[in-house]
């Protein structure tokens, strides 16, 4: 279907500063433009934005969406609490197909709150594949990978990294990912061995690297070099890496990170929850470093909201540099729309709202009492939005979403799969 959509107001990024601008879109063939292409052909259809505002669809650059089964099941308990007796026995526990609904469960909250696109680390072959194909949703997917060899004991998850890349890569809207879990799962041996792997094949790499002071200490005991050292010497760093947490940066760890033009995903709820700290973020951006945000699963955040990330990674900032200037809403938004483009290199293709542009839209009620009276839009994304105020979502072109109704889910069968799910394999 193709759209006329009129009676809206645009979120455009400039070169200097994002802006609103009152003007209508077209939606043809699943790109966005602001006049009709020539040749374009079909039957448009008109709709009438109803004065809301239209922002790029958000960007989840960190993610494991198959754990909101998870979802405050193991709050307020130290580490290996968490880790070891509540996350890890439901993981090895759970059927692959009850991650196909507690994905779905995900897709519908980032929809729900304006997340069009995600990057999802999972131990569930083709299940995060196939619930974002049923969502309609944009993902990037990488099966976790552990291991000391990646044609040895990796062989396995390596093995399904690549099926479900087969199965799935068809579906114009997935992009399959190498993702190495971490230095103290993960050989150094291994992370080179991806990174050759993912060169060969043009895939992106992903990865958690200096999440927290136990790591690091582990990994500069065990190999005498931090965890970003072990990743550089290992071949795995690149413009085509993306680095989720950062929190405890050491040495030149940030001048690497910048030398190697990799992307950096920051993920503050999960990070403060998991009592871990805050990634330094105004050495990294002052490095040149491109920031990126990330809710991170629902186990160590609680929720997929980006609204609300960006409402927490803006003001944590400020309150850490003692500066009010710092992480302006300007900076934030770009954070969760052109700078994760940018790192999946679809600059121009994604997170900006531009003549051709894949149409993944977010329209947004600017009459919600939350947002009112839209004195200045731009920082009301950032610091008062809730992600209530989504009203509608499309995807590629497509409705996902609209008046706040799911269009590719049914959200009570996934609700009573869900609900089956945590009645049979948590146990409190
Ligand atoms: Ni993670």
């Amino acid at each position: 279907m193709n759209y006329k959509i009129r009676n809206g107001k645009v979120l455009k990024s400039g070169a200097e500063k994002l802006s609103v601008v009152p003007e209508d879109l077209y939606v043809i063939e699943g790109k966005v433009y602001e006049h009709v292409p020539e040749g374009a052909e079909g039957a448009i259809e008109e709709v009438d934005a109803g004065g809301h505002l239209i922002m790029p669809g958000l960007i989840n650059l960190h993610t494991h969406a198959y754990m909101t089964l998870l979802r405050n099941y193991a709050d307020d308990v130290d580490f290996d609490e968490w880790l070891f007796r509540r996350v890890m026995p439901v993981e090895d526990s759970l059927p692959q197909e009850g991650a196909y609904w507690t994905t779905l469960l995900a897709c519908m909250e980032m929809i729900r709150t304006g997340t069009t696109c995600f990057n999802d680390m999972h131990m569930f072959k083709g299940q995060s594949a196939k619930a974002a194909a049923q969502a309609g949703m944009r993902a990037f997917i990488g099966r976790g990978l552990v291991g000391e060899d990646l044609y040895g004991d990796g062989l396995s998850r390596f093995r399904d990294a690549l099926e479900e890349q087969e199965e799935w890569g068809g579906n114009g809207l997935l992009e399959f990912v190498l993702a190495p879990h971490a230095v103290y799962s993960c050989s150094p041996k291994l992370y080179g061995q991806v990174a050759e792997e993912a060169a060969k094949r043009h895939m992106l790499k992903h990865t958690h690297v200096s999440e927290s002071d136990n790591e690091v200490r582990n990994c500069l005991g065990q190999y005498g070099k931090t965890p970003v050292e072990l990743l550089r010497d290992a071949g795995f760093l690149d413009d085509r890496t993306i680095l989720a947490h950062c929190v405890k940066m050491q040495g030149d760890d940030i001048q690497i990170i910048a030398d190697a033009a990799c992307s950096v995903v920051t993920n503050p709820a999960s990070n403060a929850k998991l009592g871990n700290g805050f990634a330094p973020l105004s050495s990294l951006s002052a490095s040149g470093v491109r920031l990126t945000l990330g809710t991170d699963g629902t186990s160590s955040n609680n929720t997929l909201n980006l609204f609300r990330e960006m409402n927490l990674v803006s003001l944590i900032h400020k309150g850490i540099a003692g500066d009010s200037t710092a992480l302006p809403s300007d900076s934030v938004i770009r954070m969760v729309t052109e700078n994760p483009a940018a790192a999946v290199g679809m600059q121009g293709r994604l997170g900006v709202i531009s003549d051709g542009a894949n149409a993944d839209l977010v329209f947004i009620d600017l009459n919600e009492p939350s947002l009112f009276p839209n004195n200045n839009i731009v920082s009301s994304l950032c610091y008062s939005a809730n992600g209530s105020e989504v009203d509608s979502v499309m995807i590629d072109g497509k409705f996902v979403m609209r008046r706040r109704q799911f269009l590719t889910i049914d959200a009570e069968r996934v609700r009573y799969e869900v609900r089956s799910l945590a009645d049979r394999y948590l146990s409190l």
